[in-house]
């Protein structure tokens, strides 16, 4: 059966990875909150990233800048002007849409006939616009073969008739452009504070501090800035879990080149951050890079590419690789009044850098995660579900349990080993269940490995070792048990990473 979204969102609440915000108080739409599992998946991926393109490289410089800045970073980005998106509201029940994802489809019959309209439909786009337009004229009986489904953008439909809202088919206000920035105000007395934005990307951080990391690190060119933290969108988002939140976590690097070793050097980012999901266990039919048509380009790139990943609802945006120009540089140079340059020594002359730059959505990666690692098996006695995460990933490594938990002596032993594992990687004790119980707890959770504990184990010293993936097991001495996980671990990162 094919993944849903509410599969991965149902996992995620009863295993305690994600969890909808302030739900005791009903909710917040579109934000949520990770749980033990889920911050920790979250913080591998984090540091699976950093450990890529800042520790293994030696051209990449750190930087944590704050989510406030002054308000003229924003007129300088063309945030203010530009940052909007066409949204029109509900004249009945006050829901607020956004036009670019409200449809309506016309339904013509095997022999051409005219079955009508369906609409309006709420889709991000195209394909399930039309998929939902199916779901709802058929109610899930089959499609006549030759049936013909066309959607087109509502807020272009020429019937008023079908400009309706989707929930509760009041009429719906014009189209009218919102910008997507969250204001607050500095200051104790809100009339006379200052207002500023909650950041939209974290990009501009590091842009406005540029000339202070290279002076004070001495860096030639090229040379990059990565940084990840919270941003901010008020967006008006359909139901897609953690795909588009309003408050998201952004890994980004600017890379700075010289002027004419830009187009070269996009290539290599475009490839490298490909690459970076395939060697985190992205299969590779679940992972595209689409560059974007000319048209399609914001008005400061010159060329960009998106790494896309095949979601449960089509193939979305993991990350954008841009080629930006010196487009940013040279607006906050214009904006402050101060110089942003670069002293190009060998040809004795100032540069504006170019710039290249990898932007990926931690929570979209968690996302893309969970759901390329998710699968169902049908064994002899039932089924089983199975993150197969990355080992790097996984937020336990391994698991330990006792067989019996009434037995002092193994629960002893079980947790001495657990604790002894904890020196070297994330390892956890449990026995809150029968073993099948305990063993299917952890294939769910994504843990690469459990161990048991026996009655054997007293005499023979050795614990038995299961595999998440293939359920085989090994036999091992206690004394080796830490050397024998860290080379399973290794072994699976080869098979994972390709
Ligand atoms: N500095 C460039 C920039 O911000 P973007 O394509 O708007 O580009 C980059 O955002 C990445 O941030 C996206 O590829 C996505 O992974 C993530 N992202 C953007 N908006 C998001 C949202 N509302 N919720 C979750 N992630 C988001």
């Amino acid at each position: 059966m094919a993944l849903t979204i509410d599969t991965i969102t149902s996992l995620c609440k009863r295993r305690g990875f994600i969890f909808q915000s302030s739900e005791i108080y009903g909710g917040l739409a579109s934000t949520y909150d990770y749980g033990p599992l889920g911050a920790a998946l979250k913080r591998n991926v984090k540091d699976a990233w950093w450990r890529a393109v800042v520790e293994e490289r030696d051209d990449v410089e750190r930087l944590d800048a704050a989510i406030l800045m002054h308000p003229r970073v924003w007129e300088a980005s063309g945030h203010v002007e530009h940052f909007t998106e066409p949204l029109m509201d509900c004249k009945g029940c006050r829901k607020r849409f956004r036009a670019d994802y409200l449809w309506v489809a016309a339904v013509t019959g095997p022999e051409g006939q005219n079955w009508g309209e369906v609409g309006p439909i709420q889709a991000p786009s195209l394909p399930e616009a039309l998929e939902s337009a199916r779901e709802k004229k058929f109610k899930k009986k089959p499609v006549p073969e030759g049936t013909k489904i066309e959607a087109r953008p509502l807020a272009e439909a020429t019937d008023s008739e079908n400009v309706r809202c989707p929930e509760c088919g009041g009429a719906l206000t014009e189209a009218r452009e919102f910008n997507l920035m969250f204001r607050t105000t500095l200051g104790a007395v809100e009339a006379s504070g200052l207002e500023v934005y909650l950041r939209p990307e974290t990009a501009q951080g590091i842009f406005a501090n540029f000339e202070n990391v290279l002076t004070t690190t001495r860096r030639k060119l090229p040379f990059g800035i990565a940084q990840i933290g919270k941003s901010f969108r008020n967006e008006v988002t359909t139901k897609s879990f953690i795909f588009r939140t309003l408050e998201f976590e952004q890994m980004e690097i600017e890379y700075f080149v010289m002027p004419g070793e830009d187009e070269a050097c996009y290539e290599q980012w475009r490839d490298e951050r490909f690459q970076w999901y395939l060697s985190l266990g992205v299969r590779k039919e679940n992972l595209r890079l689409r560059d974007h048509e000319p048209e399609e380009l914001a008005h400061y790139a010159k060329r960009c590419a998106d790494v896309e990943f095949l979601f449960p609802f089509g193939w979305s945006e993991l990350e954008g690789i841009a080629n930006r120009t010196d487009y940013d540089l040279r607006r906050h140079a214009e904006c402050s009044g101060k110089r942003i340059e670069y002293f190009d020594q060998e040809n004795d002359r100032h540069v504006v850098p170019y710039v290249i730059e990898p932007s990926g959505g931690v929570d979209r990666s968690v996302l893309a995660f969970l759901c390329n690692a998710f699968r169902e098996e049908q064994l002899k006695n039932g089924k089983r579900i199975v993150l197969g995460l990355h080992p790097d990933l996984a937020p336990i490594k391994a698991a330990v349990f006792p067989l019996l938990r009434n037995r002092p002596e193994l629960v002893e032993k079980a947790k001495a080993i657990a604790a002894d594992l904890r020196r070297h990687f994330p390892a956890r004790y449990d026995d809150t269940g029968a073993i099948g119980k305990l063993y299917r707890r952890q294939d769910e959770i994504g843990t690469p490995l459990a161990i048991t504990v026996d009655v054997d184990s007293l005499s023979d010293q050795r614990v038995t070792v299961r595999h998440r993936d293939t359920m085989e097991q090994d036999r091992v001495s206690i004394d080796q048990v830490a050397v024998f996980c860290k080379d399973k671990l290794a072994e699976m990162r080869r098979e994972m990473t390709g």
